[in-house]
């Protein structure tokens, strides 16, 4: 297929953005119209997870829009293709949240599915009538996410036949470099017994190996020490399809649609599959947001099962910068996997937020009848057929495009902390009265 980008230097460009007044799609807007000369048409049907109040910096300039449209509405695409004329789209108009999707499948099912379908269909009749210059240079970046993956193997996943084996006994160690486990497939197994590791700089090391622990009590206590487990798989773009939950198979579907409108239309499509994001705008039903703004309140902070769900944690704004340039210098017919290199449990994120607001904002007693933030933080059922990890090869685009993510989870974290203090009256806004961060997709609620 012809591959001419949309890359600087150029005229500038419009983009239609579906979903823009969302979380992501508010960042990418954001960015757009702050970092280069290109307009942007912002489609949006404005669901409980869409807020123009995300936009307020940018409502005003003359390189944006505004339509609000349903993308199940066709009638409506074919007026905003026809009035507009854009030379890309970015499609990020989804229902998002996995725990809604378990109470209520049918409308990720209509906006992820149907939606998609409405809008393929629509964007391909609006560029059979280009002319050949500009059909050359259209594209359709579907935005996706690395929840279609599935889960990968957790360090606590367990297996059996190791190399260096345990039972009923200890493994005491007492030397500088004391336990390297390289390169085997299933190297140290420790049942009914204890692994204990203190006061040592590297202490135990697994490469592309396993650490099982199977039936202790306490199985594994590290003290000022570190675990250091390289080599699980990653997602790739390669890594086989199997979502587990609606959101994650409507998603799913969708990309296969946009795969199929690339093959069999030769209509000029590209996908990105992202991980987790966090950072400013972020609707307060997602973990980070509910968890800061539960804890400034008083509230529990709630922890799926154990907390050791993984996931690749990636700031937003990093995430917009890489969508702009797949949309502009991807090519053609390819899937970008976006991440963080991240990797955090769920009670890793948690405890980090608490420790930060500790510090900048620090309870007064009278009000709050607690010590620390921590000791809101609560253990409730898990989410049924809860993904236990995720974590993405972003090698591709480094390599392709060169981009690479700026923030770390430590920089990252302490900004949206941060920004969520200063920004309290944008999160009593969005919470409209419908949604006051109640647990969502428990089944048996
Ligand atoms: N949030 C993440 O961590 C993450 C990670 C990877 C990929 N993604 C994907 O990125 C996209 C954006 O995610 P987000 O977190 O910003 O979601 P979001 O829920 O914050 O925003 C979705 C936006 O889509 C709009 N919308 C919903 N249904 C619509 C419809 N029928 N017609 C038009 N607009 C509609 C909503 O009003 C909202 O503004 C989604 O496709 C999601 O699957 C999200």
């Amino acid at each position: 297929m012809t591959n001419t980008n949309l890359s600087s230097p150029r005229t500038p460009i419009k983009i239609l953005v579906t979903g823009g007044a969302g979380f992501i799609g508010s960042a990418v807007i954001r960015h757009i119209i702050h970092n280069t000369q290109d307009s942007v048409i912002n489609l949006d049907k404005l669901t409980y997870a869409g807020n123009l109040e995300s936009l307020t910096e940018v409502s005003d300039n003359e390189r944006y829009v505004f339509e609000q449209v349903d993308i199940c509405n066709r009638a409506e695409l074919d007026r905003v293709f026809k009035q507009h004329q854009p030379d890309a789209v970015m499609h990020l108009a989804a229902e998002s949240h996995v725990d809604r999707s378990i109470d209520g499948p049918a409308e990720f099912i209509q906006t992820n599915i149907v939606g998609t379908y409405n809008l393929l269909e629509a964007a391909r009749a609006y560029w059979n009538e280009l002319n050949n210059e500009r059909k050359q240079t259209f594209r359709f970046h579907h935005i996706s996410t690395d929840e279609v993956y599935g889960d990968l193997p957790h360090p606590s996943d367990a297996g059996a036949n190791g190399k260096c084996s345990m039972l009923n006994g200890e493994l005491n160690d007492d030397t500088d470099s004391p336990l390297s486990i390289h390169d085997t497939d299933n190297p140290l197994n420790i049942q009914n017994s204890k692994l204990n590791i203190q006061d040592t700089d590297n202490s135990l090391n697994i490469h592309n190996s396993k650490l099982n622990i199977h039936d202790t009590d306490n199985p594994l206590n590290i003290q000022n020490s570190k675990l250091n487990i390289g080599s699980l798989p990653l997602f790739t773009e390669q890594t086989s399809y199997a979502p587990s939950s609606p959101y994650s198979a409507s998603k799913a579907s969708s990309d296969h649609l946009v795969r199929a409108w690339l093959r069999t239309y030769g209509f000029p499509t590209l996908i990105t599959n992202c991980s987790n994001n966090y950072g400013p705008y972020h609707f307060p039903e997602k973990l980070i947001p509910l968890v800061i703004l539960n804890a400034l309140e008083g509230k529990p902070l709630p922890i799926y099962g154990k907390g050791d769900q993984i996931r690749d944690w990636l700031h937003v704004e990093d995430h917009a910068r890489a969508l702009y340039k797949v949309v502009t210098e991807g090519k053609i017919g390819e899937t970008y996997n976006i991440g963080g290199h991240n990797e955090k449990t769920n009670l890793e994120v948690v405890q980090t937020i608490c420790t930060i607001l500790d510090e900048l904002a620090p309870i007064k007693h009278s009000k709050l009848n607690i010590q620390n933030y921590k000791s809101l933080m609560t253990f409730v059922s898990d989410r049924p057929g809860h993904d236990r990890r995720y974590a993405i090869d972003a090698s591709k685009i480094a390599k392709e495009l060169g981009w690479k993510p700026e923030e770390t989870f430590e920089t990252g974290i302490r900004k949206t902390v941060q920004w969520y203090l200063d920004n309290q009256q944008w999160c009593k806004n969005v919470q409209d009265g419908t949604y006051q961060r109640e647990r969502l997709g428990s089944i048996d609620n």
